[in-house]
């Protein structure tokens, strides 16, 4: 006698439920090696997904540290993930095994943007030979870059001028400084990407940013986090479209500002900038196997703009948030600018061994600042080991670099803004190891020296014009950032009167 379709669904639906355990099982295995790194108790599915605050994963993690330790596991859907926290670990982990711990977990969500095998761009690629190659021509280009034309020191002053006529033109009103200072830094890096800056209202700029900030909210979405651990959803028709908009937007302008380069690229002519000497490259390369193709160059601009923009203007909006909640901190900084400066010419990079307190200031605006608390993911290539606990190949590893930057064994007082963080007892400036916002090891960040030189420049040019205040009638505005992708100040507008 047949099955009736009752009981034929019965016996499906416990069958999948087997199905579904048993690979579970598989997946959880690896919790019971000798030395896997503790952690809460995954549940079949789901892991420790329901467990963890998916909209502020800094609180979830800093509470399990408190329970589990300095390296702890986690279980995101059937993703196995180590978090390491506190200086010694987060240490040991990017430095001493960083031959085992370069790699990146892989990105199936980024597929539906061009993201593949043969174009991974810098940010995302896996650690092998396409990534070295292009990270070495990313660090290069941004070495070399304007050898014999106008250096990136030379756009960066140009820029903080025309910034600070901008700021100039709000008349000693109260505004919201950031969108000025996404401008800004934008601008160092279409110079540097496309050799030409915008005008801050061209329509173009606008929309570019405007589809840019509603990428980054993409990123930060919850529903992004779940798809992350569930890729199987990304085959939902209509759902990637409908998920990352913006971000899809964002490649379409990237295309069409490479297109309307490549038109008026002159071969006889030494390259203009990154784009050029990249199709330079794809031409070189036509007949090799290399990471210098096309598809790439779109996904190694896009990385350069996402990471090198909103990094450094948030930053800038931590600087000057500090600024008017902390003026006895700006006028010693506008005291050193006037001696070591003065107010007629503007600031270079040289003058920085000059500038210790200034120096200290931007780098206590970074480290309280904390804007990526949890760097980017990181994957286990081979078997490994950190603080004695064994982490298997292709483990993802999240550093919790929040937890170096605040580390109580280090700083005097971490949750406090105090620029002597960075000051030795004759008043010299000095960088404790744990100051490690742009990450360490193989894959920290490329753009420090590029980061390093916008944050000296525009802060200092800034504060060399203006004194910045908190509007009057206005409330103090809170030092606490909010976690989304990056943590930023909450919005609020300060008054700069020209001195
Ligand atoms: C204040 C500004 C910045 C901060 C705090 C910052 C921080 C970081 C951090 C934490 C990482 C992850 C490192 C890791 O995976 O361990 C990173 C990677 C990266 N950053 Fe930055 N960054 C800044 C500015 C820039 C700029 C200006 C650029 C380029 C124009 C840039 C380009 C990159 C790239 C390409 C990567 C990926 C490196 C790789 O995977 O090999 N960043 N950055």
């Amino acid at each position: 006698m047949g099955l009736l379709p009752g009981e034929a669904l019965w016996t499906l639906a416990v069958a999948v439920a087997i199905f579904l355990l048993l690979v579970d099982l598989m997946h959880r295995r690896v919790r019971w090696a000798a030395r896997y790194p503790p952690g809460p108790m995954p549940l079949p599915g789901v892991g420790n997904m329901l467990q963890l605050d998916l909209q502020d994963m800094l609180l979830s993690i800093n509470q399990l540290r408190r329970r589990f330790g300095d390296v702890f596991s986690l279980q995101l859907a059937w993703k196995p993930v180590v978090v390491v926290n506190g200086l010694e670990a987060v240490r040991e982990a990017l430095v001493g095994r960083g031959e085992d711990t370069s790699d990146r977990p892989p990105t199936p969500i980024y597929e539906h943007l061009g993201f593949g095998p043969l174009s991974e761009g810098v940010i995302l690629a896996r650690y092998g030979h396409a990534w070295r190659e292009q990270r070495r021509f990313s660090v290069s280009t941004l070495r070399n870059f304007g050898l014999g034309k106008k250096s990136l020191e030379q756009w960066v002053t140009e820029e903080a001028t025309c910034l600070c006529a901008a700021f100039a033109d709000q008349d000693g009103r109260p505004f919201s400084p950031r969108d000025l200072l996404n401008k800004a830094v934008s601008n160092v890096i279409t110079s540097l990407v496309f050799g030409r800056r915008f005008e801050y209202t061209d329509p173009l700029f606008l929309k570019l940013l405007a589809i840019l900030e509603e990428g980054l909210k993409e990123e930060s979405a919850t529903l992004r986090q779940v798809v992350d651990a569930f890729p199987v959803l990304l085959r939902i028709p209509g759902l990637p479209g409908k998920l990352f908009a913006g971000q899809k937007a964002f490649m379409d302008i990237v295309d069409e500002l490479i297109t309307e380069h490549r038109m008026t690229r002159d071969p006889t002519q030494p390259p203009r900038d990154l784009t050029d000497t990249f199709l330079d490259k794809v031409k070189a390369n036509e007949n090799t196997k290399s990471s210098f193709s096309d598809e790439n160059l779109r996904i190694v601009v896009a990385d350069l703009f996402i990471a090198g923009m909103v990094t450094t203007s948030t930053t800038l909006t931590w600087a000057l948030l500090l600024m008017i909640l902390y003026p006895e901190v700006q006028c010693r900084v506008q005291e050193e600018i006037n001696a070591v400066i003065g107010q007629v010419r503007p600031p270079e990079m040289g003058d920085q061994a000059r500038m210790p307190f200034t120096m200290a200031v931007v780098h206590e605006v970074q480290r309280f600042g904390d804007i990526i608390p949890l760097g980017l993911p990181h994957m286990t290539s081979r078997d490994t080991e950190v603080q004695g606990f064994l982490i298997p190949k292709g483990t993802t590893i999240i550093t919790n670099l929040s937890s170096v930057l605040k580390d109580e064994t280090v700083w005097k007082e971490p949750l406090r803004f105090r620029p002597e963080h960075f000051l030795d007892a004759q008043g010299g400036f000095v960088k404790p190891e744990a100051f490690m916002p742009f990450s360490a090891g193989r894959r920290s960040c490329l753009g420090e020296p590029l980061a390093r030189m916008e944050l000296f420049l525009f802060f200092t040019c800034l504060l060399q014009r203006f004194s910045f205040s908190v509007p009057a009638g206005q409330p103090r505005p809170s030092s606490h950032g909010a976690y989304s992708f990056l943590v930023t100040p909450a919005p609020y507008e300060l008054c700069a009167v020209p001195h």
